[in-house]
């Protein structure tokens, strides 16, 4: 079911359409079969993973070099045509849906990965590479790249990159961000430039690399990316601890780290958000009905007596905050079903009516403070919540399920309890996405954190970028 984007969204223009001459000059630039227009394609671009969202684009174009999606963004531009960049449609803030109809420019087709560059730790590489693959490329090269979001098997790289992305081992190393040193990108005029520099430091000018990462596809369109990469650790211990209370196990999250310990993962997922996903992940992990919530601890280095007493000093240190009984995964099987399961939370739990996510951040810890506040807004405003995600970063994916509602913006009681959750996450001093974006979905919060003069800056800035407003427009902020 299509949604009426400019009543959905105020200020968004009405659909475009794209004239006839301008689909015979896509056709020749990129290749009569790569330029979709039927209604089935045009369907399965519709949407990505945000709730239940559906905006049908005119065209989805499926380039394959820079050049080609230069020369569209310089039609585009000229005749004011919307473009949505779109990576493999798993994000959660609707940042690839085409609301403005136009074109979705899939990067599907622009899947190498160039170079490794051992002798510096690099990788150059296109966007439309799936971040697994990614990983596992350099891996057999004894690198490591950290940024693993639970959809890596699926997600893209410049989609990781347009979020600024995060996943469970950004605790330790760091989100997408960290790891960006130069990439190239068209802009909306069409332009080609490179950001930034293939080096570890860089304070030349301002720093466009950092801009471009965690815009959501707004300023540019990402074509190639020299990563950071880090050297392998060679062992990892991971470990799962049940906790009586939920609060206490927010509690026991800035316990370890003020112990002295950097765990590579410190996840939390609540009872019913793991009840729910082994519905639909077969795993034999013993789980007791008195537990409130459960802690996912690993550790990662290269001596495993280091790591195995650094574990054990973690789970002696919880014992203080009514643990039940500690499940260590002893073989690469265990700690990949427990892995698994971990991953399939938020599927899962989407399928079982739970369709809203946010995706607060807030300073460590107050996560219990944050948790308890979840709970109490749901008996307010009749909602059931369900918490898991990045504990150790103070990053909480709240799910919320309430009857008869599939998305955010169409129950006015529901955006106000969100309205209420995110004043209560800024008033803790977090904010109001930690890994997703804000995309469509958030926009209309983004005043609960940012002042008028914050925000006209943001569109000063997109407005530079892309003085015809194609880009994505309508998305993070309306721009119009
Ligand atoms: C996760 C995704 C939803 O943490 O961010 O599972
Ligand atoms: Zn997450």
């Amino acid at each position: 079911m299509e949604k009426d984007s400019t009543k959905a969204y105020g200020k968004a223009r009405a659909r475009a359409g794209i004239p006839a001459e301008r689909l015979a000059e896509f056709r020749k630039i990129i290749g009569e079969e790569y330029v979709l227009a039927d209604e089935s394609s045009l369907s399965d671009y519709s949407h990505d993973e945000t709730e239940h969202l559906h905006y049908l684009p005119d065209l989805v174009l499926k380039p394959r070099t820079a050049e080609e999606i230069s020369a569209v963004m310089r039609i585009c531009h000229q005749y004011r045509i919307p473009v949505t960049p779109r990576g493999a449609g798993t994000g959660l803030s609707g940042g690839a849906l085409p609301q403005l109809g136009g074109v979705v420019l899939s990067m599907e087709r622009m899947n190498s990965i160039l170079k490794i560059d051992e002798r510096n730790g690099q990788v150059i590489t296109e966007p439309g590479v799936i971040t697994e693959v990614l990983q596992n490329a350099v891996k057999e090269r004894g690198l490591f790249y950290p940024p693993d979001p639970s959809s890596r098997g699926s997600c893209f790289i410049g989609g990781n990159i347009a979020e600024n992305s995060g996943g469970p081992k950004a605790v330790k190393y760091g989100v997408v961000k960290d790891y960006v040193l130069n990439p190239q990108m068209v802009l909306p005029t069409g332009e080609i430039i490179w950001t930034g520099a293939n080096v570890l430091k860089n304070a030349t000018g301002y720093n466009l690399t950092q801009l471009v990462v965690g815009s959501e596809g707004t300023l540019g369109i990402v074509t190639q990316i020299v990563l950071k990469l880090i050297p392998l650790p060679a062992h990892d211990l991971l470990m799962l601890v049940p906790f009586r209370s939920l609060e206490k196990a927010g509690e026991a999250v800035g316990a370890i780290f003020r112990a002295g310990y950097t765990p590579s993962a410190l996840e939390l997922v609540e009872i019913d958000a793991l009840m729910i996903t082994r519905k639909f992940v077969d795993s034999a992990i013993p789980v007791t009905a008195d537990i409130e919530a459960h802690l996912i601890i690993e550790v990662d280095g290269n001596h495993p007596e280091t790591l195995m007493k650094e574990m054990e000093a973690i789970a002696e240190l919880l014992s203080g905050y009514d643990i039940g009984e500690v499940y260590f995964a002893d073989d690469a099987r265990q700690k990949e079903e427990l892995w698994k399961l971990r991953r399939r939370v938020a599927e899962a739990v989407k399928i079982d009516g739970y369709t809203i996510e946010e995706d607060t951040v807030v300073p460590r810890a107050e996560l219990p403070a944050l948790i308890r506040g979840v709970k109490a807004l749901g008996k307010q405003y009749g909602f059931h919540a369900v918490c898991y995600g990045h504990a150790g970063d103070g990053n909480l994916h709240i799910r919320i399920n309430k009857e008869g509602i599939s998305n955010s913006q169409e129950d006015p009681e529901i955006i106000r309890s969100l309205r209420a959750l995110f004043q209560l996450v800024r008033d803790l001093g977090g904010t109001i996405s930690g890994e997703h974006g804000i995309g469509l979905i958030q926009k209309e919060f983004m005043d609960i954190v940012f002042s008028e003069v914050q925000l006209k800056l943001m569109r000063q800035i997109k407005k530079v970028f892309d003085p015809g407003n194609i880009l994505n427009a309508g998305k993070i902020f309306d721009t119009e």
